[in-house]
């Protein structure tokens, strides 16, 4: 939940730190410090609130120095208060952390017996401490050694030794990528961070520890061994992590979603929509011979796409299809088989939820499949296969375009599974997906209109958003994407459930957003439209196209394209992503790091 980064070489590194902690603050923005070595001396900054305020002190002191770490914070374990800010230090030693130490109560009253005196209220001071006791009669290097075999929990750590011109740099649970430039290396929690400086990346696996120097670094296990290691060329570039024209990263994402499910197509389906050619070699024996059930886990509105999921499998491939909340499905012993397939959805890959949830069922025996957005992040990495979401990076805090190519990576699974069961290749609904980019185009040069309901309708305090079938998990979405970043209270439901207990609360001041586009749940949508109309509740429709009867039932309007049913989530979610950000920008929030989130939630 924390961003860390480090750098040595040849430069004056305070620049390098901060434009880097500039690209990771998605991941925690409520302090952030650096720390330079100088001449066996380490200098710390640190200050609690956004990035600017490290900004000013750096600007006013102006270390010296080519050698430094610095973090961005997401508070766990004490206030997010300057002193609890990273780096650490004790001693010689200064460190930064990202992660949770489970056992630092215990490690915490050891060190206090041994003498040492804590000045934070975090549990990664610890670390500092545990290495300079450790340090007595060890080298650097063995002292680290030594303090990793204390550490339970999760961890991805920068250590800085007053007197050695290296970082050395340790990962277990926590994403760590090390960049590798030329008289110079870098290493980061993501790889937004680095992408200025380099393209060559080595992704470090849990359990690895490895010891950069300006010239050279190498790579460790936990007892010293050596270990090989892969350099992968990354042609990412730079400005897909930029904000551009744009006022927030979130607007920008919102309308690169046309860019982004093209890329997601791209390789994929094949020959105008002929052929489907999706890799997952790995598991095709598996889905032919033996797959019986899947479960999706993921969170948030990755677990949004997967209630998609749900329908679109289910619909397409006739395999039963469970969703899960990842949190809920490890602690509550689920049954799972060798003919179960276990989907884990998550744009970052780093989520401890998802990422425990499918250890657990791989060690049950089930096959696992992730679906994710970031490169050789951890969930794809302990999965049997991975079909990558090519949404690029996605800085916004809340999940747009994340969200819709999990929805084309999904309806591309499903009718690959549907080809494997039954032989039969879905030709018209994989030709129909090549139209869904020109579509959501279509969508969004249209957003001046719902710019004006925003303006209409900011001011309200609470809203119902209903759906039915594969929009129901749209409803769930829009709320999401208003609760967040306009802290606006909103509640999804099944529109057949609104009799059931949330009509109560509709009035004139609860405006209702509904999903009412033509498909074969249409007319028991008019019905729930009307009911809430004749409880003065107001009313705004999301319709298809040419429906223009459905005016006298409601307030407002928005259409969105005529499709095949399957198809109408990529259309519904965009209008209500476009509502939650412009009443956001209105009220005046921090739309791309709105209060007390992160994007990669890495605690459980
Ligand atoms: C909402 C949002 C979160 C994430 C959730 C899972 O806009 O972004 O709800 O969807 O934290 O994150 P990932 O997909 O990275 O596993």
């Amino acid at each position: 939940m924390c961003g860390i980064i480090g750098y040595i070489g040849d430069k004056n590194c305070s620049d390098i730190l901060l434009q880097g902690l500039s690209k990771l603050e998605y991941r925690g923005y409520d302090s952030a410090g650096i720390a330079i070595l100088n001449n066996n001396n380490i200098t710390r900054l640190k200050t609690e609130g956004k990035l600017q305020g490290l900004y000013a002190k750096v600007y006013l002191e102006k270390p010296e120095g080519t050698i430094g770490i610095g973090h961005t914070r997401w508070a766990t374990h004490g206030a997010p208060t300057t002193i609890n800010a990273h780096p650490h230090s004790a001693g010689k030693f200064t460190i930064i952390h990202n992660g949770i130490i489970e056992n630092y109560k215990e490690l915490k009253s050891y060190l206090q017996k041994e003498g040492a005196i804590f000045s934070t209220e975090t549990d990664s001071e610890i670390i500092a401490h545990l290495l300079d006791l450790n340090s007595k009669n060890l080298t650097f290097e063995e002292a680290v050694v030594k303090t990793i075999s204390k550490l339970e929990g999760a961890f991805a750590v920068l250590v800085l030794f007053e007197e050695a011109e290296k970082i050395v740099a340790f990962k277990q649970h926590s994403p760590m990528v090390i960049g590798v430039g030329s008289g110079e290396m870098f290493v980061a929690s993501d790889i937004p961070a680095l992408l200025e400086y380099t393209k060559r990346f080595i992704f470090m696996n849990d359990g690895e520890l490895a010891i950069l120097e300006k010239n050279s670094f190498n790579l460790y296990d936990f007892s010293l061994n050596s270990k090989e290691y892969k350099i992968e060329t990354l042609n990412i570039s730079p400005l897909m992590a930029e904000k551009g024209n744009y006022k927030h990263f979130m607007l920008k994402e919102i309308f690169e979603q046309n860019r982004s499910i093209s890329d997601t197509f791209r390789g994929r389906v094949l020959n105008g929509g002929e052929k489907l050619d999706l890799d997952t070699s790995e598991l095709n024996d598996f889905f032919k011979n033996s797959l019986k059930r899947v479960i999706i886990t993921a969170c948030g509105t990755s677990w949004h796409a997967g209630l998609v999921g749900k329908y679109l499998i289910e619909h397409l491939a006739r395999v039963p299809v469970e969703v899960d909340y990842a949190s809920e499905y490890r602690y509550r012993s689920p049954i799972v088989d060798e003919n179960s397939l276990i989907i884990a959805i998550s744009q970052s890959g780093e989520t401890a939820d998802t990422l425990f949830s499918i250890k657990m069922a791989k060690e049950m025996g089930a096959k696992v499949l992730s679906i994710c957005n970031v490169f050789q992040s951890s969930i794809p990495r302990s999965s049997d296969a991975v079909l990558y979401t090519y949404a690029g990076p996605e800085i916004g805090v809340a999940s747009t375009k994340a969200f819709t190519t999990q929805l084309a990576v999904i309806i591309m699974l499903a009718i690959h599974l549907k080809e494997c069961k039954t032989g039969e290749l879905d030709v018209k609904l994989l030709k129909e997906l090549l139209s869904i980019p020109e579509k959501i185009d279509g969508i969004l040069q249209n957003s001046e209109l719902i710019l004006e309901l925003a303006q209409k309708y900011h001011h309200f305090r609470d809203f119902l958003f209903l759906g039915r079938g594969l929009n129901f998990p749209i409803a769930l979405e829009g709320a999401l994407k208003l609760k967040e970043i306009s802290y606006i209270h909103a509640e999804g439901y099944p529109s057949g459930e609104m009799k059931h207990g949330p009509i109560a609360l509709v009035d004139e001041d609860m405006p209702t957003i509904i999903m009412a586009t033509k498909n074969n749940q249409y007319e028991k949508v008019l019905s729930n439209l009307q009911e809430i109309r004749a409880r003065s509740g107001k009313v705004i429709a999301i319709a298809t196209e040419g429906n223009n009867s459905i005016k006298e039932f409601c307030d407002d309007i928005f259409f969105v394209p005529e499709s095949s049913a399957l198809l109408e989530p990529f259309f519904t979610v965009i209008p209500l992503q476009l509502f939650a950000y412009y009443v956001a920008d209105i009220k005046g929030t921090d739309v791309d790091q709105p209060r007390n989130l992160a994007k990669c939630v890495t605690v459980e």
